[in-house]
């Protein structure tokens, strides 16, 4: 084996983080009148524990519940809360402008039902992560008090052992949406100030329903996709607002010396391209494989397996052409 491959061997994540965003649960029936979201949320969640490798952090960036009701945060809870306990994984909840703080606080959080910022610090195996609560009551753009930021600032006034992933619902960074520039984190250069030359790693928000990748203060800004529904990047940026069936979460690897997001999409279909075992990869890299060895093992495909016929799978596939005209969320609505 070279040291080239010896070293391929020791790239492994030192603490993973699961991130799930905008997950709009209602308080009962579809969103939109066409997404299960439940049900969404639900697939993304029983692909992390079917993984076999829980996440050291389940991490939830905002807009959990769709109108903020309290049956919709106990539906969130009812599904969440049995998986976190087969996984034994710690969670963060992170509000967004969709939420309501008051029942946000009392049903996901135990706390007092009171209309108060939650902020919150975590140490997760070494690594800390901070979330700021970048809602705005009664509006749909973000934004942090003075009060935040020196909270913020005091958090990491010293640097944690494995460093610090910071995160709000409110992007701190434009996008190609003309409509959602108007609507994210407001002032994002007082945040700035405060990470710039510190030791948070990455910023990682919710609130677009698509993937964006930017930099803040010289920090790494990740926007993740949502569970419900996805944006439509390229009519955001030109002439509508328009939502698309697809879901999907990210993960999050923390290495030694760098941090990498990572969109995991929702597939239904579990139509595999090639599937070869690890063993099998393993032994051509430490041995190396000839052209025809490594045709071989990528057409011994296990074989297709068809999706499952779920109502889910029937409603998505038979909405989504016209999606784009039926599911307009007005602005306010991200
Ligand atoms: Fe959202």
């Amino acid at each position: 084996m070279s040291e080239d491959n010896a070293a391929h061997r020791e790239v492994v994540a030192e603490r993973v983080e699961v991130q799930i965003s905008d997950t709009h649960i209602t308080s009962g029936g579809l969103l939109h009148d066409l997404v299960d979201s439940l049900d969404n949320l639900d697939r993304v969640l029983s692909a992390v524990e079917d993984a076999g490798a829980p996440p050291d952090l389940l991490l939830f960036t905002g807009d959990l519940a769709d109108k903020g009701e309290s049956e919709a945060y106990k539906r969130f809870r009812d599904l969440v809360e049995p998986y976190v306990e087969r996984l034994s994984v710690p969670v963060m909840y992170v509000p967004g402008n969709h939420d309501m703080r008051a029942p946000f606080r009392e049903h996901l959080l135990g706390w007092d039902a009171i209309d108060e910022s939650v902020d919150q610090v975590v140490e997760v195996n070494g690594l800390r992560v901070i979330s700021l609560d970048s809602t705005v009551p009664g509006s749909a753009h973000g934004d942090l008090r003075p009060a935040q930021l020196a909270w913020l600032a005091e958090q990491i006034s010293d640097p944690a052992e494995h460093g610090t992933v910071l995160a709000l619902h409110h992007p701190p960074i434009p996008g190609p949406s003309r409509f959602l520039n108007q609507l994210t984190l407001r002032q994002p250069q007082a945040l700035a100030e405060v990470v710039r030359g510190s030791d948070v790693s990455m910023i990682v928000t919710g609130h677009a329903h698509h993937v964006s990748a930017g930099a803040l203060g010289g920090v790494p800004v990740w926007v993740a996709t949502a569970t419900a529904y996805q944006m439509d990047v390229l009519a955001s940026a030109t002439h509508s607002m328009r939502g698309l069936i697809g879901s999907g979460f990210t993960r999050i690897d923390v290495f030694a010396d760098t941090v990498v997001a990572t969109l995991v999409p929702v597939i239904e279909s579990q139509r595999y391209v090639y599937d070869v075992d690890f063993a099998t990869i393993q032994r051509f890299l430490d041995h190396g494989a000839t052209a025809e060895d490594v045709e071989a093992a990528f057409s011994q495909s296990p074989g297709v397996v068809p999706a499952e016929p779920t109502v889910h799978a029937t409603a998505s596939q038979s909405s989504a052409q016209s999606s784009a005209q039926s599911v307009a969320p007005s602005p306010s609505k991200v």
